[in-house]
């Protein structure tokens, strides 16, 4: 198990525009600085609001050692806390998701409003003072739809995200939305491993027969290389979408760790569908037409999406350990739309699906390759693996920042 020191040295000392060294794909020191580091650090996608639609809806994750509970409360708004009792810390809610009135402990009953506070003890004797005993918070945002948390005490700024979100999530109105199926899976490979895969499509043409049919694996069409590459067709695009109201040209984080930019759908498909036509009938908030592409949006390091005009499908990734990454999908439609007359949940989708078990078999060979003593690091590819290079240059140069001796640490 690699110390701090070791760790940074591998991360100085790596080459540039090569994959990673492999004790920075498996060890356990690495996995633990990268939770301390990057996942306690910075904010993380959590769910869709539209997951907790009423008062007393909840959802439940794990961020490597904390358990964390979102839930909606009375006023409506999302709060996210510690999954964990103030009496002698169980875990609150162990559902994946559900719905409460008041938040029970399951182990004496210890009961908290939704807001958090401690409502109600039994026989704790005069002196006991519940104000004390409130649910723990976590930061909590909502970004148009898009529920954020982040476990550090003083939170990195989200201010332009979140002005970037307003505009460019607002005619996809995902607080109109609701899920309308949930997949999560298991990927047996490192958290950087599923990033890395998912910031290039050199693999797509060999991997996702049924992506293929309706996204283009040229890393032009998908404005993977920077805001000043777009093709001919990605201009023109955007110009027909930004004229309908669709605010659609490559944004970014100066670091790169979002960027938002629509691209078109391959032969004018409307949907990832086998058909390439719309899986759903009724269209997202004031979407003005069904071939508008798809809205990409990542941000670092757990979440890739796309907003389609007839849905949306929502990424978000938790490390479970050095070589085992949970990945839940939810696909989210018009809340009007029903079911068996507006879609149909194979039509919805069968392609994501699909692409979903297709990148976990990828990841988990490369994993498997990358524990051998015998990987060396190989060099990507300049013209179809720039964002990987970006999310490698990411990662590495906050772990970085963060792993290095302060001057006033190093002079002790
Ligand atoms: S641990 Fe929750 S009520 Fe005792
Ligand atoms: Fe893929």
């Amino acid at each position: 198990m690699l110390n701090t020191a070791e760790i940074l040295n591998q991360l100085v000392n790596r080459k540039k525009n090569f994959a990673l060294p492999r004790d920075l794909y498996c060890d356990q020191g690495v996995f633990q600085a990268d939770l301390e580091n990057i996942w306690y650090k910075e904010w993380l996608y959590a769910i869709p609001a539209c997951e907790v639609p009423k008062t007393g809806n909840y959802a439940t994750m794990q961020v490597g050692a904390y358990p964390l509970l979102i839930v909606r409360g009375g006023d409506g708004k999302i709060r996210a806390f510690h999954n964990v009792c103030r009496h002698r810390g169980q875990r609150l809610c162990s559902k994946p998701n559900g719905s409460t009135p008041k938040l029970v402990c399951p182990y004496h009953q210890w009961t908290y409003e939704l807001d958090g506070k401690l409502l109600y003890a039994r026989d704790m004797g005069d002196d006991f003072d519940a104000s004390k005993f409130g649910l723990k918070t976590v930061h909590c945002v909502e970004l148009n739809g898009m529920v954020f948390v982040c476990l550090a005490e003083v939170p990195p700024a989200i201010g332009d995200l979140a002005k970037q979100l307003a505009g460019y999530l607002a005619p996809g109105a995902l607080n109109d939305a609701k899920v309308a199926f949930s997949s999560t899976i298991i990927e047996n490979g490192n958290w950087k491993l599923v990033i890395e895969n998912n910031r290039e499509c050199y693999h797509c043409g060999g991997a996702h027969p049924s992506l293929c049919r309706t996204y283009s694996d040229n890393p032009r069409m998908t404005a993977m290389e920077g805001p000043d590459s777009a093709s001919p067709d990605i201009l023109a695009h955007w110009k027909r979408c930004e004229e309908a109201g669709l605010p659609s040209r490559f944004v970014n984080h100066p670091k790169m760790q979002w960027r938002l930019a629509r691209i078109p759908l391959l032969n004018n498909a409307e949907s990832y569908t086998l058909s390439t036509k719309a899986a759903v009938a009724k269209r997202m908030g004031s979407m003005p037409f069904n071939d508008a592409g798809s809205l990409l949006f990542f941000h670092y390091p757990n979440t890739w999406n796309h907003f389609l005009a007839d849905h949306a499908i929502v990424f978000r990734t938790l490390p479970i350990s050095p070589t085992e990454t949970q990945v839940t999908t939810n696909w989210l439609v018009h809340k009007d739309a029903v079911e068996g007359v507006d879609y149909d949940i194979e039509t919805l989708t069968r392609v994501w699906l699909n692409t979903n078990d297709e990148d976990r078999q990828v990841v988990e060979e490369n994993q498997k390759g990358i524990l051998s003593p015998a990987y060396e690091p190989g060099p990507y590819s300049s013209i179809q693996e720039e964002g990987v290079v970006q999310f490698i240059d990411w990662y590495a140069g906050t772990m970085i920042d963060r792993l290095s001796p302060t001057p006033a640490m190093a002079a002790e």
